[in-house]
């Protein structure tokens, strides 16, 4: 992993813990609700495995997983294209806290961060004719089905969508319940969900 990805990922895996475990309420500008670092090395491989160089990422809050994402398009190799991730967030707090991270990692050239709703910025993305390698949806939950059928269309064929909190926090399960039946209903999308971290569905596009 590159050092300066790796010096900043620490730090806010720290924080990640501090927060989990802590009993007063953090600020919500603060509030990392990340990935688990075995997520973080979970999307790595699966980011390798298909030789990802484009991610799209719907909740970026303080860049966590983006920083998970970013280490492994830049350490894979043999990768023709030049690695892109956009990232979606609607908390222009958020939105600094990331850009700091990002700058810190060296990541900055790399990653587009995109302020607002994140349905109004897909609709955006998919009149733009965007295409992605992989998909991680990780924002409000009212709205997940949108964001898959949004994204559906922009990845490519043996492209991956993925999905947080498919098992926790257990009050997201009748939200989640619901998205694991919608993406099981389409004939051109294998899914599974992985009880790794807070539980991950993994959809892969079939041609
Ligand atoms: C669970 S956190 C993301 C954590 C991040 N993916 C990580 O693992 O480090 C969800 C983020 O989505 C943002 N969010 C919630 N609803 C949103 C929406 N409708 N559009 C864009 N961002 C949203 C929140 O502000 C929050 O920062």
């Amino acid at each position: 992993m590159k050092k300066r990805i790796l010096d900043v990922l620490t730090l806010l895996g720290k924080e990640s813990d501090r927060q989990r475990s802590s009993k007063s309420r953090v600020l919500l500008d603060r509030e990392m609700l990340a990935i688990t670092p075995d997520t973080g090395i979970f999307f790595s491989i699966l980011l390798k495995a298909i030789r990802a160089s484009r991610v799209l990422e719907i909740g970026t809050s303080s860049g966590y997983s983006t920083l998970w994402f970013a280490d492994a398009l830049l350490s894979t190799a043999g990768n023709r294209r030049r690695p892109s991730i956009v990232t979606i967030e609607s908390n222009p707090s958020k939105v600094s806290w990331a850009e700091e991270n990002f700058k810190k990692a060296g990541v900055r050239n790399i990653t587009t961060i995109m302020e607002g709703k994140a349905v109004d910025i897909l609709r955006e993305l998919r009149r733009t004719a965007n295409r992605f390698d992989f998909v991680f949806i990780d924002a409000d939950k009212e709205n997940i089905l949108k964001y898959f059928d949004l994204t559906l269309p922009m990845v490519r064929t043996g492209g991956i969508i993925t999905a947080d909190n498919m098992l926790l926090p257990v009050h997201f399960r009748p939200h989640m319940n619901k998205y694991a039946s919608h993406v099981r209903r389409k004939a051109s999308v294998q899914s599974v969900t992985v009880p790794i971290g807070m539980g991950e569905e993994i959809s892969l596009k079939l041609g």
